[in-house]
């Protein structure tokens, strides 16, 4: 039989218990949210985003931990800040995100999607549109710095002078 006097010590633990879980933060970054919600796919941007920024202008900072890269089509490499302006379905005026095309490592500008349903999303890297698959970039990639030149990653574009 429990001593009375012990009852508010029983009730604290409870509290206790129970106040725990929502003192635990969660990490989970709902950039991919918002990408859904403007009729892009989530997987644009990695599972490993930081945080991210989106102001009334529509003018999107997304931040990662350091530069990485992504492997959808081909290779693409994340900057540590990416800028772009976001309307529905449309990601204009990009910076910080490059792609592989034929061993050079081309500026993105701009990501639209202006169909849903025709399934394609098209890829503007300055003087060429590329039109690709809207599945590939349903999930949000794995994104990895490993063998990524810090050098490299802080240019602000890689383009082709940088070839020899
Ligand atoms: C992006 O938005 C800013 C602020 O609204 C604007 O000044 C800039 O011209 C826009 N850039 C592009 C490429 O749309």
């Amino acid at each position: 039989m429990a001593p009375r006097s012990l009852e508010p010590i029983f009730l604290l633990m409870i509290v206790v218990v129970s106040v725990v879980p929502v003192t635990v933060k969660a990490a989970y970054s709902s950039i991919h949210e918002v990408l859904k919600s403007h009729g892009l796919p989530a997987g644009l941007f990695p599972e490993s985003v930081k945080s991210y920024n989106l102001d009334q202008r529509g003018v999107l900072e997304v931040h990662l931990d350091r530069p990485c890269m992504a492997k959808y089509e081909n290779r693409v490499l994340f900057e540590t800040v990416v800028r772009a302006n976001l309307s529905f379905g449309h990601l204009k005026g990009l910076e910080g995100l490059s792609q592989e095309e034929l061993f050079l490592w081309l500026p993105v500008k701009d990501i639209i999607v202006d169909d849903p349903s025709s399934g394609l999303i098209l890829i503007d890297i300055g003087f060429a549109h590329k039109q690709l698959s809207l599945s590939l970039f349903e999930d949000p990639p794995i994104c990895r710095s490993q063998g990524i030149s810090m050098k490299m990653a802080g240019r602000k574009s890689i383009g082709f002078q940088d070839q020899r």
